[in-house]
């Protein structure tokens, strides 16, 4: 009782601040940049700081209608760990290169924003990073192929934005230990795949929605244990299917609709029996599709089988 009697007559204790200095200058710059964020509060209590330095760690801004660009103080938040900027419509301007001093930056997430400009080659310098998402920008100009330096980069994720010329053949030498996911799909990306990414330890690969030409036949191989989605959909990648082994441990997820692939399909796909999702329409094979397909969960629809130039069998027509 009497406790409680001390608790209610003592005045309102203020908890001491937990903002670092630095990163509290930096974040105001922050908010000189971006005009219409009020920030009179604890910048920890806003982002998650490290319970000992009372450094910001990570940086997550969502859904937000800040209008400004990117300041370059964010180079002064050192201990970052993660940067996500997501659905932020008014965010424009470019990547400042300030970011390269985060050297314990593991994330960097800027998706659905307006941010434009190239992807620059200084995020090669980001070595502590494994997960890139620029998904949903308005960045355009080549992929540097300077990123395939990343010694720990385990997603690069530039889909839905300008993107042009073609796949860097440094990506063909990209260490990966952990697997890439290497999403490049709705860009405006051309030219042929290298040979040389035949080598990467992917675990998916999505470059649906281009203007991909030539072999991708180099993608797969029976042998890619940790390989487990490929989409090439939505190109004009044009090659011979039929001596094409497929992925048989992980493979989950095979797209190849609305390319110029000939040839047939190779019976071999009846190993790949993690297989869920497979589409071959609009391609030109031909040929009898294997039988009977036994594929544990694939759905078997004819619609993933349409408009090639002479393909039969169950689910199409039967073969004459
Ligand atoms: C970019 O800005 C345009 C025009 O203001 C808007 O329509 C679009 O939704 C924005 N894009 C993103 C991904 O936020
Ligand atoms: C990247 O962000 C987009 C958009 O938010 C999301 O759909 C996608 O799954 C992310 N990519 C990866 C590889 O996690
Ligand atoms: C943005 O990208 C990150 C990193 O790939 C992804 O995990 C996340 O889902 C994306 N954001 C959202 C909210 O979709
Ligand atoms: C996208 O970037 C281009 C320049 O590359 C610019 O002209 C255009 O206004 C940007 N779009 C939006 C919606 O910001
Ligand atoms: C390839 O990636 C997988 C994870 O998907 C990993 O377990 C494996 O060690 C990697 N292999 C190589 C040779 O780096
Ligand atoms: C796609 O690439 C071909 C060359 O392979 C080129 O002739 C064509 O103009 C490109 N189309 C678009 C829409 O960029
Ligand atoms: C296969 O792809 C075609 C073309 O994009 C699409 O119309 C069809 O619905 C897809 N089939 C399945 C089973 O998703
Ligand atoms: C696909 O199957 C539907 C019924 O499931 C059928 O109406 C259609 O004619 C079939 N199309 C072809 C090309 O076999």
């Amino acid at each position: 009782m009497l406790l409680l009697l001390l608790l209610l007559l003592s005045p309102a204790i203020t908890p001491a601040e937990r903002c670092h200095p630095v990163d509290k200058a930096a974040i105001r710059k922050f908010k000189n940049s971006l005009p219409m964020w009020k920030l009179d509060r604890d910048c920890c209590d806003i982002f998650n700081c490290d319970q000992t330095t009372n450094r910001v760690i990570r940086l997550v801004l969502t859904n937000s209608n800040l209008a400004g660009t990117i300041p370059d103080t964010i180079g002064d938040l050192t201990y970052l760990n993660t940067i996500q900027f997501y659905k932020m419509p008014f965010l424009v301007g470019e990547i400042p290169q300030s970011v390269t001093r985060l050297k314990y930056l593991e994330s960097f997430e800027i998706n659905w924003t307006n941010i434009s400009g190239n992807v620059p080659p200084f995020l090669a310098e980001l070595k502590t990073v494994w997960t890139i998402n620029l998904s949903y920008n308005n960045l355009s100009g080549p992929i540097q192929s300077s990123l395939a330096t990343l010694p720990n980069l385990a997603k690069l994720d530039l889909s839905r934005n300008r993107l042009t010329g073609s796949i860097p053949e440094s990506f063909g030498h990209l260490v990966a230990p952990y697997g890439l996911s290497l999403i490049l799909s709705h860009n405006m990306l051309s030219g042929e795949i290298p040979e040389s990414v035949g080598n990467t330890n992917f675990s998916q690969f999505d470059v649906s929605r281009n203007n991909l030409s030539g072999d991708a036949s180099m993608l797969f191989g029976a042998w890619k244990d940790n390989t487990n989605f490929v989409d090439i959909s939505r190109n004009s990648f044009e090659f011979d299917l039929s001596p094409v082994s497929f992925m048989t441990k992980e493979l989950a997820y095979l797209d190849l609709s609305h390319n110029k692939i000939y040839g047939k399909i190779p019976s071999q796909i009846m190993e790949a029996l993690e297989l869920q999702y497979f589409n071959v329409s609009y391609n030109r094979l031909c040929g009898k599709i294997p039988s009977p397909w036994k594929l544990k969960y694939e759905s078997f629809d004819n619609s993933s089988f349409m408009h090639n130039r002479c393909l039969c069998g169950s689910p199409l027509a039967q073969c004459k």
